[in-house]
């Protein structure tokens, strides 16, 4: 088999983990080229993992020896990096979030489809051991029909620790566009898509006060909803009910669950590929843990691009962590908000095919 040759755009903070996998794990994939605004960057991040170029961006997108390209720049950077990507022939995948605005997913889906390519997005955490033997247990039926599902992710933002926490703050910030894509991403991998949604937001403190070093004592004045409740009608019949909140100072709650006219599946934290995976049915007295005997239980990351790479060399389309689904957690994220600003439910236009569990024996 050929190897589908990546090239990175990107090489910041996640890219490690990328470049480890892609280099040493992922035996279908290899990376020929890649590059960062920083050329020094992208030189250290080439010397360490072994990657034999380091390009300007535009020369890497046009590069013949690139089939593919990795974007791993900021969310700011997201839309125009892709758009380039496809509009020189590649295709390409791209870090959560899609895009910052609607519109703009909007349009990558339009190009990619125009010039016949493939787009993807993370997050891929969905296809780790821990939420594929979620998948395998929906669909064997134990818990019965799903006909509700929960997800948290509270905390109280993350000025006491980030050097640089203002993003957090501003638009294209706030926990929903932080956190939501893993939580959203699971539960419509597990559940299937959306047909409304409607929301509650707001913003409970105005102004943050800095307590990390760099930066202790500053004040962030805060101009994005940092409380996010929203509600969810599965295309299923399943309701679903998510909090994501910069504004809780402790809470006792869990990350995922889905609840079945059987039981309960306790879903492991979507931010990760592992376990514990729990379920108890109905007259258990307690969860108890499932056992996981599907493969990725460590960190991942660039799994959903190799399946992607899988589709485009079979000149398949059937990847799993699509542009579709990334755009339907997008959709969600804006429909929240829109709907807490304008009182009422959202119809949402976008759909996506659900992922089919990843076959336990794929060679990637
Ligand atoms: N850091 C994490 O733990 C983490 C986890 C999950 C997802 N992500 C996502 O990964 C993406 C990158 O995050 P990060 O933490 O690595 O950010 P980062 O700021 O550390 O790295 C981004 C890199 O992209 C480069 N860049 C920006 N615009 C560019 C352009 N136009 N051309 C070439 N290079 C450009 C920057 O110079 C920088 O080196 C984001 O979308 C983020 O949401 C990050």
């Amino acid at each position: 088999m050929e190897k589908t040759r990546i090239g990175v755009i990107g090489c910041g903070n996640i890219s490690s983990i990328y470049l480890q996998n892609l280099t040493q794990r992922f035996a279908s994939v290899t990376v020929t080229a890649v590059a960062d605004l920083i050329p020094e960057r992208a030189r250290e991040k080439a010397e360490k993992y072994g990657v034999p170029r380091v390009l300007e961006t535009d020369a890497l997108l046009h590069d013949p020896e690139v089939d593919l390209v990795l974007n791993l720049t900021t969310p700011q950077g997201h839309y125009a990096i892709c758009h380039q990507v496809l509009s020189a022939g590649k295709p390409v995948y791209v870090e959560k979030p899609l895009s910052i605005s609607l519109e703009h997913g909007l349009a990558l889906k339009t190009l990619a489809r125009h010039n016949g390519l493939l787009l993807g997005a993370a997050p891929d955490t969905f296809l780790g051991a821990g939420i594929q033997t979620c998948l395998d247990i929906i669909h064997s039926g134990v818990i019965g029909r799903p006909i509700g599902a929960t997800a948290f992710m509270t905390n109280h933002g993350h000025e006491s620790w980030h050097p640089d926490p203002e993003f957090y703050y501003q638009t294209g910030g706030g926990p929903m566009f932080d956190m939501g894509p893993y939580y959203l991403t699971a539960l419509y991998a597990l559940l299937g898509p959306a047909m409304r949604v409607t929301g509650r937001t707001a913003i409970s403190f105005k102004q943050r006060t800095v307590s990390s070093s760099k930066k202790n004592g500053q004040l962030i004045d805060v101009e994005v909803p940092t409380h996010v409740t929203g509600l969810i009608d599965f295309a299923s019949g399943a309701i679903g009910t998510i909090i994501t909140s910069f504004d809780v100072w402790a809470a006792d709650l869990p990350r995922i669950e889905i609840y079945g006219s059987k039981g309960t599946l306790s879903v492991p934290d979507p931010n990760t590929f592992a376990g514990p995976v729990r379920i108890r049915l109905a007259g258990e007295q307690d969860f108890h843990p499932v056992d996981m005997d599907r493969p990725h239980q460590e960190n991942s990351r660039g799994l959903g691009l190799v399946d992607m790479a899988r589709a485009w060399r079979e000149g398949a389309c059937d990847h799993r962590a699509s542009g579709d689904l990334a755009l339907h957690v997008l959709e969600s994220m804006h429909a929240f908000h829109q709907a807490s600003d304008e009182n009422r439910h959202i119809y949402l236009k976008t759909s996506f095919t659900q992922p089919a569990p990843l076959e336990r024996d794929a060679c990637y």
